[in-house]
């Protein structure tokens, strides 16, 4: 997929004329150069779809939206799709249905839920995507939707293999469990992870983090087995499972999020082995549950990935009422939490 973004002349159009085109989605996007624009009021009917509530970063981000919500007075349509693309596009429906002022969208994976984006444009009904990005060649930001706001996945990827490698002095057998197929968060740690080894990421395409990779990377760093836990933790146990008893020798993992990753450590314990001394772990997004494995010495590192969007999701919100300039890509800044700092930042965790 192509991640480079080009600025478009936006094209301003009213959201009734939006709305009485009837054109195709896929025409559609090429006669309005602009998502739909929101008019001012002092409070919205904003809906947010989430992709599915099955660990504590999901439930964190739901109540950062719904405790903002609320602070606001906006009256918050909230859906979840239980991990399914069907429903998650038939949420997106019943949202247009609705006439909601804006739509909040979680994308499961990155190019069906591009088409329910398309819909919300043709409807008239601007989309700020939250956390997971779509296909840029189905549905652009700035043109389709107003943005996305999330992580920079392709980042937090190559922090976590510079943590790797260094701990693990440049050599590591490493079984590595992939988040839900096809969705950007997936796809771009699993990029980012290998990039670094291979010694081809580009520090200044992702700001600047890591901030460099040694030439020729890390040849004895090596990815023998790789499989989705669909980013769950019992389903990353049993994933885990499976390819520890086929690869034995491994004595590394990188699980795409502290859920799999949490999976692996329950794994490696029911097979006599201990966390974190015979295989060493590392993930992403920094749960509670994963600063204690942190301090239980069981988890070796994990790079952050902030669920708290309410705040800056309904800011950017107003501010496109206002009809101020938005850029296309809003990035979290991303922690790093590792046996150094865990204890100092548990009480804030999710
Ligand atoms: O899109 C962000 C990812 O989705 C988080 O890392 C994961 O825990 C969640 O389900």
């Amino acid at each position: 997929m192509d991640r480079v973004i080009t600025r478009r002349r936006l094209v301003q159009v009213s959201a009734a004329g939006a709305g009485a085109v009837m054109l195709t989605p896929t025409l559609l996007r090429t006669a309005l150069a602009a998502p739909p624009p929101l008019e001012k009021k002092a409070k919205y009917k904003v809906g947010f779809s989430q992709v599915e509530m099955n660990n504590p970063w999901r439930t964190a981000q739901t109540a950062s939206l719904q405790a903002e919500a609320e602070e606001l007075g906006h009256e918050l349509v909230y859906t979840d799709a239980g991990g399914s693309e069907a429903k998650q596009i038939s949420d997106v429906d019943s949202m247009i249905a609705q006439q909601v002022d804006l739509i909040f969208l979680a994308p499961r994976s990155e190019k069906p839920l591009a088409q329910a984006v398309l819909k919300a444009k043709a409807a008239g009904i601007p989309v700020i995507l939250l956390d997971r990005d779509v296909d840029h060649s189905i549905a652009e930001p700035g043109e389709d939707y107003v943005c996305f706001i999330g992580s920079n996945f392709v980042q937090e990827g190559a922090r976590a293999a510079e943590w790797l490698a260094e701990t693990m002095d440049g050599k590591a057998t490493i079984i590595e469990l992939e988040g839900t197929t096809g969705s950007s968060p997936a796809i771009d740690r699993q990029k980012g992870f290998r990039d670094y080894l291979a010694g081809t990421y580009v520090p200044e395409d992702n700001g600047g983090m890591p901030a460099s990779v040694p030439a020729g990377g890390f040849p004895d760093m090596q990815i023998i087995a790789s499989q989705t836990g669909d980013f769950a933790r019992d389903e990353g146990r049993q994933v885990f499972e499976t390819l520890y008893q086929a690869n034995p020798t491994a004595n590394a993992v990188y699980a795409h999020n502290d859920e799999m990753a949490l999976g692996a450590i329950a794994a490696l314990e029911a097979a006599g082995k201990v966390p974190g001394q015979d295989v060493i772990i590392v993930s992403v997004d920094g749960s509670r549950d994963a600063l204690q494995a942190i301090i239980d010495g069981k988890l070796g590192a994990t790079v952050e990935c902030n669920p708290r969007f309410g705040p800056k999701a309904f800011e950017t919100m107003e501010q496109y009422a206002n009809g101020e300039e938005i850029p296309e890509m809003i990035i979290n800044p991303d922690r790093f939490f590792d046996a150094t700092n865990a204890e100092e930042f548990i009480d804030e965790a999710y």
